[in-house]
């Protein structure tokens, strides 16, 4: 199993991915570019996310996809895990945003991540389509916050 660092020209081959976890292409290109993308390869790829600096040292996860036949094997954890290795190493917060989705929430609460703040609106504002989880309209965008430990480097 290896993580690595995708580059900037070969991100955009991952899009139909990234919409599993972020359902449109204009939400996604907004932080495409300035962030960092991590594959997790197991063989084959298994897990993808970006990481966005939003400030000094604040780091936030803005997209984490596991390929769904893969899902439920601790991919997604593992790759938490280095993301969280990652920003410690020269930031002290790393966010991560979500719907009200009971099943992401738990696994960002897997993770280490707790409750910090909510942003009203955030999905009925943004995006051009209603999107729905569990036959629910999201709306709210829900913020988790990891506080990072001082890094090794
Ligand atoms: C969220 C996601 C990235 C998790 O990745 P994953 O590789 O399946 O996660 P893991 O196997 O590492 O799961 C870790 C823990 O999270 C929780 N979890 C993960 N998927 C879950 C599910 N479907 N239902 C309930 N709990 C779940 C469990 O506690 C799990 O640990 P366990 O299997 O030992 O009980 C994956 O489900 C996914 O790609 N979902 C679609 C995209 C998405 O919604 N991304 C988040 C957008 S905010």
């Amino acid at each position: 199993m290896q993580i690595v660092k995708v580059k900037d020209r070969d991100k955009k081959q991952y899009m139909e991915l990234l919409l599993i976890a972020d359902e449109q292409v204009s939400m996604i290109e907004k932080y495409l570019y300035r962030g960092e993308m991590f594959a997790l390869l197991d063989d084959d790829l298994k897990s993808l996310c970006v990481v966005t600096r939003e400030g000094d040292g604040v780091f936030e996860i803005k997209n984490i996809v596991t390929v769904p036949e893969y899902q439920r094997k601790g991919y997604g954890q593992r790759l938490i895990s280095f993301a969280t290795d990652y920003c410690a190493r020269s930031g002290s917060e790393l966010y991560v945003g979500t719907g009200e989705s009971p099943m992401t929430l738990g696994f960002y609460e897997k993770c280490g991540f707790k409750r910090s703040h909510v942003v009203k609106g955030f999905f009925t504002d943004n995006y051009d389509h209603p999107m729905y989880e569990n036959g629910k309209r999201l709306t709210d965008m829900i913020y988790l916050l990891k506080r990072l430990p001082p890094g090794v480097d």
